[in-house]
């Protein structure tokens, strides 16, 4: 089967970084979100950052026209009656992502794929939640959506290989590499990046070393293009604290247990670049 025509549910940094790289790639996106300020959002975000490629000359302003003119954003789910895809981009919360799964399943043709992008909940749970589980499918992209390079293909216990194949293309049409994942906790990249962005959270806790010390370590010292601290707020502490949570829910395994100080950011509403602070200030 061949995808044309994708629905993202979720405006936020996933879901309108997915979206604008399924329109560079030549798809026909539908944005959806409950929020008609996040959409607006979304769709300004995605029209600035395409201006920036057109600026940068990666783009022609025709391209990113063209791009724009296959772009519609929605608050309504019922317009996923006809699409190929479902991406959701939603916050961590499985009863929220079943939920939407739960009322998309009936809305959609019964062709339609559904993948999440979960960055660590059970697909094996979101597809039990639907009538069509051997179609429903983990497409986790990485932050910034649009520049990194991998999408990790989760299967859950009753996933198809088929549905694994059709995924697998999109993702290598939009440009990514793809790794293909059991549907265990944190599945491959997030089982590894989260327990070190806790664990620098933890050093910064226990006072060994200042905020810029502890990324200048990651940085200068294990060549990674950005601190753990700076990280955690580009994905979100929310998002890291809900990862976390997750690790530990499903394994018991106390080396998941997030770090205090992590859970106290978000208690305090410091979730990172979103709320303008989180482990450094971005409100300038
Ligand atoms: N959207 C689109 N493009 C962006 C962007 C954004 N939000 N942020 C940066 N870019 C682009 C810039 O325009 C620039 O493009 P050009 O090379 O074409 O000019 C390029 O990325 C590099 O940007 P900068 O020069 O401003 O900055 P940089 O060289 O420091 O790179 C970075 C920024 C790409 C974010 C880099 O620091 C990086 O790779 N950091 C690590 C990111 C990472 O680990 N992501 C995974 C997070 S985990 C996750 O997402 C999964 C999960 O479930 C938690």
């Amino acid at each position: 089967m061949e995808i044309r025509k994708i629905f993202v549910v979720g405006s936020g940094l996933m879901g309108s970084g997915i979206a604008q790289t399924a329109l560079q790639y030549g798809y026909e996106v539908i944005l959806n979100d409950q929020s008609k300020a996040a959409l607006e959002r979304g769709q300004a975000g995605i029209s600035a950052r395409l201006d920036r490629l057109v600026e940068k000359g990666k783009m022609t302003a025709e391209e990113k026209e063209d791009c724009m003119s296959r772009l519609t954003i929605t608050p309504s789910v019922h317009t996923a009656s006809n699409v190929d895809l479902v991406i959701e981009a939603i916050y961590e919360n499985l009863d929220a992502k079943r939920a939407i799964f739960q009322q998309l399943d009936k809305i959609c043709d019964d062709r339609t794929i559904f993948a999440s992008n979960t960055s660590s909940i059970s697909m094996t749970s979101l597809a039990a939640a639907t009538a069509r589980p051997e179609k429903v499918v983990g497409l986790h992209f990485f932050s910034p959506v649009p520049v990194m390079g991998l999408v990790e293909i989760v299967y859950g216990l009753r996933t198809s290989q088929e549905t694994i194949d059709i995924v697998t293309a999109v993702g290598q049409h939009m440009g990514k590499r793809t790794i293909l994942a059991k549907d265990k906790p944190g599945f491959i990249v997030n089982r590894m990046l989260l327990p070190m962005l806790n664990e620098a959270v933890q050093v910064l806790d226990e006072d060994i070393g200042s905020v810029e010390d502890v990324d200048e370590g990651m940085m200068r010292g294990c060549n990674h293009p950005m601190g753990p601290l700076a990280l955690g707020d580009l994905v979100g502490l929310d998002v890291c604290l809900a990862i976390m949570d997750t690790l530990y829910a499903e394994t018991h395994d106390p080396k998941y247990r997030a770090a205090l100080l992590l859970r106290k950011m978000v208690r305090g509403g410091l979730l990172g670049r979103k709320t303008g602070k989180g482990f450094y200030d971005y409100s300038k």
